[in-house]
């Protein structure tokens, strides 16, 4: 029987925001394995706001995604097909970045068998034990490193990564406030997830709110966002401070380069250490970090949600929530049925 396998591939570079345009569905046969190959379902389909830093052209840590080839991003699906004597058909695998497709061959040793524990849906793998939990953890500890009674600022706060960095912050007994485009987005962090303070960059202005929630400085900014928000943070940093560069959120749609902090002179003279990073690196130390992660969320001290889009048709359009907050988690694409679902 010749399966067929439906692709997002890319049509063109967006300019701006993406468009309807941008990336075009098709549908292509799926090959005969060869040895050592699996043939992989994508159940869940990660969206992530890099996926429109690799539709563009500019200098970046991979290669862009080439006009016509499928769109790249996580994947974590079910072998349907083995010809890998190591992975049964029915292995529930992360498949690394097979990209927005119903269907994944994948490369001897390139399908991992998730570790799945109980009470933990395969959700979890794609968000808070996933690369989402990895990139929050690193870069807070590794760079951020905070200290008790330290203040931690971090941007995007009520979203995949920022959610989860404000909670180990507290974790490690700092103070944390964190910066977010709602109200029902502050209450959460507040009320559920015990930051110390929200702000809304909606409604408030944000450098008069740090002054009044950071009154000994700021010691820790974790940097989701750039822009002006960077620029408010920055201006309010302790000497010998650290800055986690992870993102820019507000640049990625812009055309043209990107400005920088308007106050780069406050590095100098705060002496603050300043570094970007992005977590592929850090894919070594994964183990390190989830011999933290899983017990702090089988324990219920470290919380996460996710919000899940239906069908891969909705990948293009649901991508573009990152853009405007209008999700509620690390946001998924389901692309088929999870193992165990009814029919
Ligand atoms: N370095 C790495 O390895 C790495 C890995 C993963 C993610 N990241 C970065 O981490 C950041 C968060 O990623 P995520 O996957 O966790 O996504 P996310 O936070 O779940 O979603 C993105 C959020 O950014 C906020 N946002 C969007 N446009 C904004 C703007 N113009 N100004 C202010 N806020 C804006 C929105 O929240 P509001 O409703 O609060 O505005 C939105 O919900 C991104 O910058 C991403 O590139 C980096």
């Amino acid at each position: 029987m010749t399966r067929l396998n439906r692709q997002w591939r890319l049509a063109r570079r967006p300019t701006g925001d993406i468009g309807p345009a941008d990336l075009e569905l098709v549908e292509a046969p799926v090959p005969a394995l060869a040895a050592g190959e699996v043939l992989v379902r994508n159940v869940y389909l990660s969206l992530d706001p890099t996926n429109r830093i690799w539709m563009s052209d500019m200098d970046q840590y991979l290669p862009p995604v080439e006009i016509g080839a499928v769109m790249r991003g996580g994947t974590l699906g079910v072998v349907e097909e083995s010809k890998d004597p190591e992975i049964p058909v029915g292995a529930v695998v992360l498949t690394g970045l097979a990209g927005w497709q119903d269907y994944e061959i994948c490369a001897p040793g390139v399908a991992r068998v998730v570790p799945q524990l109980p009470g933990l849906p395969l959700t979890a793998y794609m968000s808070v034990l996933g690369a989402t939990g990895l990139t929050a953890y690193f870069g807070l500890l590794d760079i951020g490193q905070p200290k008790p009674g330290e203040t931690v600022v971090v941007s995007a706060a009520a979203g995949a990564v920022g959610s989860i960095v404000g909670q180990i912050a507290k974790i490690k007994g700092a103070r944390v406030v964190g910066i977010v485009g709602s109200a029902a987005k502050a209450d959460w962090i507040t009320r559920d997830l015990g930051f110390d303070a929200a702000i809304n960059y909606k409604t408030e202005d944000v450098g008069a709110a740090l002054d009044r929630h950071c009154p000994n400085g700021i010691d820790v900014n974790f940097e989701n966002v750039g822009g002006a928000i960077m620029d408010a943070v920055m201006a309010r940093m302790n000497n010998f401070s650290r800055m986690a560069l992870c993102g820019m959120i507000s640049t990625y749609n812009a055309e043209g380069p990107v400005p920088g902090p308007t106050n780069f002179t406050s590095i100098l003279m705060h002496r603050i250490k300043v570094q970007g990073f992005i977590v592929i690196d850090y894919l070594p130390r994964a183990a390190e970090a989830m011999s933290d992660l899983i017990p702090w969320v089988a324990t219920g001290q470290l919380k996460y949600k996710v919000h899940v889009e239906k069908g891969l048709e909705t990948a293009p359009q649901a991508v573009k929530r990152l853009f405007t907050g209008d999700h509620d988690g690390k946001l998924l694409v389901e692309v088929s049925a999870p193992p165990g679902a009814a029919a």
